[in-house]
């Protein structure tokens, strides 16, 4: 049972960007210190300073990660085959300089791509709108589709024109099947308005690791961005994958949420564990998983702006987290990385919270919330108002936390008895802007190095993905005729049936 009762505990951090309140954790500083004492191993700052110097090892992929040297403007621009082409394609597309190959200028950016090459993307897109510079001379739509299933692009394609349209192919790799098939069908809608040549030649814009899979494809070296095969997937917002982001709010912009995040790395790099937000989320997360046995965090962001955090922090700590094997293909037989789920909080409220205040379940949660807001766009009728929403937001998330936390007794009334005592954390800024959310992006992923650190695992790599990706491709070779192979019942009924 969780000791909720001195509720006068208030532990919070503060840093410049980015506030930790974790008073509702139930933890003392001494409990917390005895944990780190006990789980942090003794190489932890060596690990540390090798994953910031872009030097700590990826043993199972043989390579290094190296994501942090992306925080930089400079070593995204440098990724561009050397050339400043990130900087010149977000110039020219956003001013309305970048025509198709029929002379019409572009409108339209779709980005195909899945995974890491998404959700960041996507998130950043979504959640820093508004700090779009003003240096753009047309409105540039940007759109997102990843589903292999194509679901996405048949509500897209009817509203565009391939003439004023650029789709940006993010794949690390350049070789995932959900991306190529939906590349596929573009190819398949262009005509009669662009043949396939016209297409490559100026309405396709390639990111990837692999420049030679882009060079086969067919687009033309200025069209192309790569990045380092030691960026991670779910880690490569910062670098050319996070063009989408760029084309929404700009080069320079984009370079200030990186500054956020490298100021992240500053504070995770020195300060003590009892002032450090990542350290501190990783040992909580520890304590949480480990002593109180609670298998899932939800992510509740309260500003419609981050609606897209918490799939993104399901891929990243997720994918990372999710293993039982150590570093050395040793079992590991104790639990690791949670399930990570949630919602944006405000609609939570409407949806899941009945069962989170009254349910049965354990779980842990982290409200993000954003304290203020300037609007600076609309006129000051609509800023007062979309103030006082801020306002009205953030006393829903402080309620629902503290009743999360306290509960509430009603002898004999057991409709109106909440059991509190589910942990959560707070995670504020003053405002969300490009530093902010690039601090709180960096955070999250150091917490899951921590944490991983911790687990003795590695949280680079992602086996368990690969195996399914290879059972599939038997069954589709089954479905299209080209093998026999005979599956369970369930599976073969299915086949037929298709
Ligand atoms: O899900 C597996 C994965 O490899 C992710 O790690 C990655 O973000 C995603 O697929 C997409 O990969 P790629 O960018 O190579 O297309």
């Amino acid at each position: 049972m969780v000791n909720n009762s001195p509720a006068n505990n208030f532990y919070c951090i503060e840093t410049d960007l980015l506030n930790l309140d974790f008073s509702f954790q139930g933890l003392t500083q001494k409990q917390l210190n005895e944990l780190a004492e006990r789980r942090l191993p003794e190489n932890f700052e060596l690990l540390r300073k090798e994953l910031l110097a872009g030097e700590f090892d990826n043993k199972t992929e043989g390579r290094k990660v190296s994501h942090c040297l992306n925080r930089s403007i400079h070593n995204v621009v440098k990724a561009g085959n050397g050339k400043n082409r990130f900087t010149e394609i977000v110039r020219e597309l956003r001013s309305g300089q970048w025509l198709g190959t029929t002379g019409k200028v572009i409108t339209d950016v779709v980005n195909i791509g899945v995974g890491g090459s998404d959700l960041g993307p996507m998130m950043g897109s979504f959640a820093l709108k508004e700090f779009a510079d003003d240096n753009s001379l047309h409105t540039l739509h940007t759109h997102f589709v990843s589903s292999m299933d194509g679901g996405q692009l048949y509500a897209v394609l009817p509203i565009l024109n391939p003439e004023t349209t650029v789709f940006i192919i993010a794949s690390k790799s350049f070789g995932t099947i959900d991306t190529l098939a939906n590349v596929n069908t573009v190819k398949a809608w262009l005509e009669p308005k662009l043949t396939e040549h016209q297409w490559l030649e100026r309405h396709v814009i390639g990111v990837s690791a692999n420049s030679q899979g882009m060079t086969d494809f067919g687009i033309p070296p200025a069209q192309q961005l790569s990045f380092a095969d030691s960026v991670g997937g779910r880690y490569s917002l910062w670098s050319a994958i996070g063009l989408p982001i760029a084309l929404t709010i700009g080069a320079n912009q984009f370079s200030k949420m990186l500054e956020g995040a490298k100021a992240m790395d500053d504070h995770f790099s020195k300060a003590p564990f009892l002032e450090n937000i990542p350290m501190l989320l990783a040992l909580i997360g520890i304590y949480n998983r480990e002593v109180r046995g609670i298998n899932n965090l939800a992510i509740l962001p309260y500003d419609g702006r981050l609606r897209y955090l918490p799939s993104y922090m399901q891929q990243l700590d997720m994918e990372s987290n999710g293993k039982q094997a150590t570093h050395d293909n040793q079992p590991l037989n104790a639990p690791t990385g949670p399930i990570i789920w949630g919602g944006y909080g405000p609609n939570g409220q409407h949806a899941f919270f009945q069962h989170l205040h009254q349910g049965w379940d354990h779980f842990t949660a982290d409200f993000i919330a954003v304290l203020h807001r300037q609007a600076p766009n609309f006129s000051s009728d609509v800023q007062r108002a979309l103030r006082e929403q801020q306002r009205l937001s953030v006393s829903n998330c402080l309620a629902h936390r503290k009743l999360m936390w306290e509960g509430a007794q009603s002898s004999g009334d057991p409709r109106n008895a909440y059991i509190g005592g589910h942990p959560t954390n707070l995670l504020y800024v003053d405002e969300l802007t490009p530093q902010s959310f690039g601090a709180l992006i960096a955070a999250y992923e150091h917490k899951v190095f921590t944490q991983g650190v911790i687990w003795g695992i590695n949280s680079f790599d992602q086996p368990g993905v690969e195996k399914g990706k290879k059972c599939a491709v038997d069954i589709l070779d089954v479905i299209d005729g080209n093998r026999s192979m005979v599956f369970d019942p369930s599976t073969n009924n299915i086949i037929k049936r298709m």
